[in-house]
């Protein structure tokens, strides 16, 4: 197999590596460049937990492989926070009580963080309907959806920068 130049944005920086073409995006950003904030749950595309950013959009990495994501922007959870402070997702979801094993919160936050991005007041049926990829053992998503309205108010109180 021809090896992949993949380059693209990762967090606001430009990576360039060489990969097998059918290796996963997952794989590409825990093994290759360290981002272990992105979890491998079901690999399989029905739990979410590697959910990151592909051009500003939520996607299962698990199932993306490295050619389709060459070229784009991506961002990961360590994309959001910004000299060592939380990003105001985050800060909601640790004040709402919405982290419990902590498995499911990196794609929970990046699923929000679209959301929030394209409607900045969601209600909780667009919020539910956000997070329906992402499963949590744990909080039975009251605290979740909980965390995602505190988001959005903070978020405003910041001018809408998500
Ligand atoms: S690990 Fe990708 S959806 Fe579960
Ligand atoms: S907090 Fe444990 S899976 Fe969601």
């Amino acid at each position: 197999m021809k090896p992949f130049r993949f380059r693209a944005v990762v967090n606001g920086r430009p990576v360039e590596l060489t990969v097998a073409p059918n290796r996963r995006l997952l794989d590409v950003l825990r093994d290759d460049l360290g981002l272990t904030g992105t979890k491998e749950g079901c690999g399989e595309g029905e739990c979410g937990a590697c959910t990151v950013l592909l051009d500003g959009r939520p996607v299962n990495s698990c199932l993306v492989l490295a050619p389709e994501a060459s070229g784009k922007k991506i961002v990961t959870i360590e994309g959001l926070s910004e000299d060592g402070r939380l990003h105001p997702i985050q800060q909601a979801f640790l004040e709402a009580g919405a982290v419990q094993c902590g498995f499911c919160t990196p794609g929970m936050i990046l699923a929000a963080a679209a959301l929030l991005e394209e409607n900045p007041r969601p209600d909780e049926r667009a919020i539910r309907t956000a997070i329906s990829g992402n499963l949590c053992r744990c909080t039975g998503y009251v605290k979740i959806v909980e965390a995602v309205r505190l988001a959005a108010v903070k978020l405003a109180g910041e001018g809408g920068k998500a």
